[in-house]
């Protein structure tokens, strides 16, 4: 089992986002039993809300489901619960340091930052930047199933 956390500034868009987009991707090509896929934030501010309504939209409008969410920040025990920490944006790195001492487990998923749409309000700029990271992701990992 690859056990797999996204990590954004809040839990309400981008690493939700990425969870379910990963899931559906790993659903389609029947390796979910090879996939644990959660998500977290660095930060409490959204802890126990639901995706945000426009990144709803924006998967919907992708084909991609999702179940109900409860925004989480990452605390220092989830460090043993996952092999991967895959982060959105440097600003989440050192969220995530501020967490962990080891930061071993803890990657990019693109080599740049991915925009956050709270902010920028581009979900869609944001949903293609994830899906590209996210298929290069799947294709590092099940090499190792
Ligand atoms: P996310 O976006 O990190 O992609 O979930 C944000 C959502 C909420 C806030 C910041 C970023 N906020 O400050 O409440």
């Amino acid at each position: 089992m690859i056990r797999v956390c996204f990590v954004c500034l809040g839990n309400i868009c981008r690493s939700p986002m990425a969870e379910f987009i990963m899931k559906d991707k790993v659903n389609n090509l029947g390796l979910d039993d090879y996939f644990l896929i959660e998500s977290r934030g660095t930060s409490s501010e959204e802890e126990g809300n639901d995706i945000y309504l426009p990144a709803k939209r924006m998967l919907d409008s992708r084909g991609i489901s999702y179940t109900k969410h409860c925004a989480r920040k990452l605390e220092e025990a989830d460090i043993d619960k996952f092999d991967y920490f895959i982060c959105m944006e440097k600003a989440n790195l050192r969220g995530v340091s501020y967490i962990f001492d080891d930061l071993d487990k803890v990657f990019m998923l693109l080599d740049k930052d991915i925009t956050d749409p709270w902010y920028s309000g581009d979900f869609s700029k944001t949903y293609n930047d994830l899906d590209l990271g996210i298929d290069l992701l799947i294709e590092r990992l099940r090499k190792q199933i």
